[in-house]
């Protein structure tokens, strides 16, 4: 998949690892990007980056008319990128599946990180089909999931849920659409931004994931593991799946989250 040259769509780009996307595929002579957000006055700085190539959109992924009016607007895009992301809500007791008053935030969460995912792919695959003309690796769709997709982390439990149907979404649109279209999934892990854990634990900048995850996505990778400590937790997963498991679940009864 060649970046130069790209039309680009990125959810959520008014900070974070979606304004590191949108700031390294301009590096990598990207033609054009749709820079989104759902508030678009948040996009004036990434705007100011090129006036002539970024080009803002209001996007709010939830909302059935703004994914409408987004593939119409940018129709002539050849890579999406879904990044817009919710972790759930701050109070920790809602993000659990037993001590949440109600599973209102939990539904909130899938309804972003799962269902309006699922619907902005379904809204762009004519236009990525349309622009890459089905010629492998002429376009592509790339889901920013997390390596909680993996396993459960159950200070994040709800999130974890959302994300694992996203990534298993992400593999059945490959079976339906590969290898007329790209589907690449990101398992991100431990990226400086407003989202991340504050555990101590040294993380990666938005723009040196953004070099990894392009790179990758160049090179046709369809499971890209990206972030400070991704492929540890994979390859811990990989190693002793149970294992892993209840070392998860003893560190969050000792934690004060508990
Ligand atoms: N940081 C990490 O270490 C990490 C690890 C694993 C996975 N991820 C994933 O990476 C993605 C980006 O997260 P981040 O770390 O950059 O966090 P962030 O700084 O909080 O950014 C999240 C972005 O998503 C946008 N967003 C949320 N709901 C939206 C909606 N309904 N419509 C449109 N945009 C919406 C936010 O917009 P507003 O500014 O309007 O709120 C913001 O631009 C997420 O999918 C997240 O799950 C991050």
């Amino acid at each position: 998949m060649k970046l130069k040259g790209a039309v680009a769509l990125v959810t959520g780009s008014n900070q974070g690892i979606g304004r590191g996307l949108v700031e390294v595929l301009l590096e990598r002579g990207a033609a054009k990007v749709y820079a989104t957000a759902r508030r678009p006055e948040t996009l004036a700085a990434i705007c100011a980056l090129d006036m002539a190539r970024v080009i803002p959109l209001k996007l709010d992924i939830v909302i059935e008319s703004d994914r409408r009016a987004a593939a119409s607007a940018a129709s002539d895009v050849t890579l999406l990128i879904n990044n817009a992301g919710i972790p759930g809500d701050d109070e920790v007791a809602q993000r659990r599946f037993v001590a949440a008053p109600t599973l209102d935030d939990a539904r909130h969460v899938m309804e972003t990180d799962f269902w309006a995912t699922a619907e902005m792919c379904r809204a762009f695959i004519p236009v990525l089909l349309k622009n890459g003309g089905g010629i492998e690796g002429a376009a592509a769709i790339a889901n920013i999931l997390s390596i909680g997709a993996l396993f459960c982390l159950p200070e994040y439990a709800t999130y974890c849920a959302a994300k694992s149907a996203a990534a298993v979404m992400t593999t059945a649109l490959r079976a339906e659409l590969s290898p007329a279209l790209l589907v690449s999934g990101v398992f991100t892990a431990g990226v400086e931004t407003r989202m991340s854990m504050k555990n101590g634990i040294p993380k990666m900048s938005p723009v040196e994931h953004a070099h990894q995850v392009l790179s990758a996505i160049e090179q046709c990778q369809e499971d890209i593991f990206s972030g400070s400590n991704a492929e540890e937790i994979r390859d811990a997963i990989r190693k002793d799946p149970k294992a892993f498991e209840r070392d998860r679940i003893a560190r969050f009864r000792e934690s004060p989250l508990a």
